[in-house]
């Protein structure tokens, strides 16, 4: 099972991850503990990355497991935690893993997985194989919130673009360097429903030296009725459908969906 793009040939992502004001501002924190607090056990999160979703559900008093392939993202994660109180630290745990093929012993009330971590799976065996361990984790009952963006056809038929377009405008970051970031989608796998995704980041030091890093890596878009049969073949039920972190219906120019799928009790 090969994935391009992961973060783990990207060390300087966990470096950069938590300065981006679009990842750290996305605006979904209150949605995710919103749903911590509601579940009856222990949260797993997939593709954790630096903590973000992770750190704040823990500071809710509420267990809560993180999972990742990238040992520079999960690094980052751990650090941040040793930065936290020993009565925050003792609810989470980090674990380097694969979504697609876990088993981590233990189950849970709710699985989360943020800012779009699921199409970073590109076959449909991959996503079977990361909703069925996912079905398998869960208690009966228990939820798995599923988030990915709403696909724009417009956007997507006017793709590839080889030119860099300017997506994040500068800003200046707390050590005084600047950073700015830009994106380019060099092609399109239409039959396969992906994109080649490159993020380029562009950070200055205070003495004016340019650094480009750039992020390649692979995006599957999905759509509605697609993610709906997907979760339905893995025994799950969709209770709730959401077009963005407001909880507001799926509309055509929603940027989200999400998905809120229940293993049936028995
Ligand atoms: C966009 S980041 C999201 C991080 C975090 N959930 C958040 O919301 O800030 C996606 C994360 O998914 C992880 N990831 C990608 N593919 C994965 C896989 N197959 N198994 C586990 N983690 C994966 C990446 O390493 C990365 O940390």
């Amino acid at each position: 099972m090969i994935q391009r793009g992961d973060y783990s040939d990207a060390p300087f992502t966990a470096m950069l991850y938590d300065l981006v004001p679009a990842y750290i501002n996305r605006g979904d924190l209150d949605f995710y503990t919103g749903y911590a607090r509601e579940s009856s056990g222990p949260v797993l999160e997939l593709g954790c990355g630096t903590g973000r979703v992770l750190i704040p559900i823990a500071c809710e008093g509420i267990q809560i497991t993180g999972l990742d392939l990238s040992e520079f993202m999960l690094t980052k994660c751990r650090e941040k935690l040793e930065k936290e109180p020993p009565e925050i630290r003792q609810n989470a745990e980090t674990v380097m893993g694969d979504m697609r093929t876990f088993d981590l012993n233990k189950s849970f009330g709710l699985t989360i997985s943020p800012f779009r971590a699921f199409q970073h799976l590109i076959t449909p065996d991959d996503q079977i194989s990361c909703i069925t361990c996912i079905y398998n984790h869960l208690q009966p009952g228990g939820k798995f919130i599923l988030d990915i963006f709403n696909p724009d056809l417009k956007r997507i038929a006017s793709l590839p673009s080889g030119k860099e377009i300017e997506d994040l405008p500068e800003v200046t970051i707390a050590d005084g360097r600047k950073l700015r970031r830009a994106a380019r989608v060099p092609k399109i796998n239409r039959p396969e429903q992906y994109m080649d995704v490159e993020l380029i980041y562009y950070v200055t030091s205070v003495n004016g030296q340019t650094e480009r890093y750039v992020h390649a890596f692979n995006m599957r878009y999905l759509f509605r009725y697609e993610v709906e049969h997907l979760l339905a073949r893995c025994g799950f039920r969709i209770v709730e459908l959401f077009g963005n972190y407001d909880k507001s219906s799926l509309a055509d120019n929603s940027p989200e969906m999400i998905f809120i799928a229940e293993k049936p009790g028995y």
